[in-house]
């Protein structure tokens, strides 16, 4: 499919602006993604410090044209937050908050307990020794009644925990220090805090590769044994960074009707389609600078050829095929960044790659699979045209 050469991001802005109006009627449609999408869930974006402060306000001006939720993608986590004992720094925070309120977008806090991005004082205790039980409870109560307590009302949900479940093993957890120093029921816990801290904001435990059975499974028995013991869960964020070829639709339908099965709702919370050879089994570290240097794990430097430009088009159509089937469950559907340049999967696995995961390229110009994305949501539109 071709893009009309006419539909620059700017052009779009006149459009949308020119026309946002539902009365528009639904035979033409409407042109952006969050009033295409509305009947049917939030459309969020994974956005950065630049794009939300003022920085780069084409990027702004774009996303908040086109989705109805944000996703700060690292200005929430513990080490943005709290880098240092008793030291917190909300301004880039703030400015997704600002952002948000001015162009009528929701917030998602992500994320506030997680093995990743958290600094090492966390966990550390006295004299070299690892932070005990209760330190690190009162750390963890400390950091979310001081994050969830400042947005309240402000963020409309928070991923509690992200990334607890293990990816192979006999145990359903992964080691992390949160695990090791509190014990099994540091999630219990983590939710207990943030519902304390705002008794109206929706709660979500959040994780990736739950496609694969065997997590999946593991990821109900947590979820339901968290249930059971009543610790307030509102819904579940598969994270989905997913691949031109995997997972499969059907594993994908299974994962939403599996959680779906517990009585929560279900969110696509970082969808991106990665589009580049994998390197296998090696791990980065193994990765000789040869092998960095060679063309074939990094193909696509000087652009996306038309084939594989299709074959992502069709991916992001089968897969919100799927997302609007399952509408009744889904509630948000965020996409993990607005454009190729600022994706992380430019440096994931591998860094210093040229990746063209998302739906509007390195200069902001809509792709064939966003056409196609906004085209899903047109179609699936239930409410009437106005007269
Ligand atoms: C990534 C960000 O996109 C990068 O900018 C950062 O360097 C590392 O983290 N799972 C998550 C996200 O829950 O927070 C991660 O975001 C991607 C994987």
């Amino acid at each position: 499919m071709m893009i009309p050469p006419f539909l620059t991001p700017a052009v779009l802005v006149m459009l949308v602006v020119g026309g946002s109006a539902p009365s528009r009627g639904a035979e033409r449609g409407p042109l952006a993604l969050r009033q295409a999408f509305a009947d049917a869930f939030l459309m969020g974006v994974a956005l950065s410090t630049s794009q939300v402060n003022g920085t780069n306000d084409r990027a702004g001006v774009l996303a908040a044209q086109q989705f109805s939720a944000i996703t700060p993608e690292n200005d929430m986590k513990w080490e943005a937050l709290n880098p240092l004992p008793g030291q917190y720094d909300f301004k880039a925070a703030d400015a997704h908050v600002g952002f948000a309120a001015r162009n009528n977008m929701n917030v998602i806090g992500h994320a506030l307990i997680w093995h990743s991005q958290t600094p090492a004082w966390v966990f550390q205790g006295r004299e070299g020794k690892p932070a005990t039980r209760d330190e690190l409870l009162n750390r963890m109560q400390a950091h979310i009644h001081a994050v969830v307590g400042r947005y309240k009302g402000k963020v409309i949900g928070w991923d509690v925990v992200n990334e607890a479940l293990s990816d192979s093993g006999p145990d359903i957890l992964r080691d992390s220090p949160w695990r090791r120093i509190i014990g099994d029921d540091f999630l219990d816990h983590a939710f207990r805090f943030a519902r304390e801290a705002d008794p109206q904001a929706e709660l979500y435990y959040n994780d990736y590769g739950l496609e694969d059975e065997r997590k999946r499974a593991n990821g109900v028995k947590l979820l339901r044994g968290m249930l059971d013991r009543g610790v307030q869960l509102t819904a579940v964020g598969t994270q989905s960074h997913f691949q031109l070829d995997y997972p499969s639709l059907d594993a994908v339908e299974k994962t939403i009707l599996d959680f779906s099965g517990l009585g929560i709702g279900v969110m696509v919370t970082e969808l991106d389609v990665d589009v580049l050879p994998s390197r296998g089994t090696a791990g980065v570290a193994d990765i000789s600078r040869r092998e960095m240097a060679d063309k074939s794990l990094d193909p696509y430097t000087s652009g996306l050829p038309d084939g594989i430009q299709e074959k992502l088009r069709q991916r992001y159509t089968d897969l919100f095929g799927v997302y609007l089937r399952h509408r009744a469950a889904i509630t948000r559907v965020t996409i993990w960044g607005l454009d190729d340049g600022q994706s992380w999967l430019n440096d994931f696995p591998i860094p210093g790659r040229t990746n063209h995961a998302l739906l509007f390229d390195r200069a902001l110009n809509p792709k064939p699979a966003f056409f196609a994305v906004l085209q899903k949501g047109q179609a699936s539109r239930t409410r009437p045209p106005r007269r």
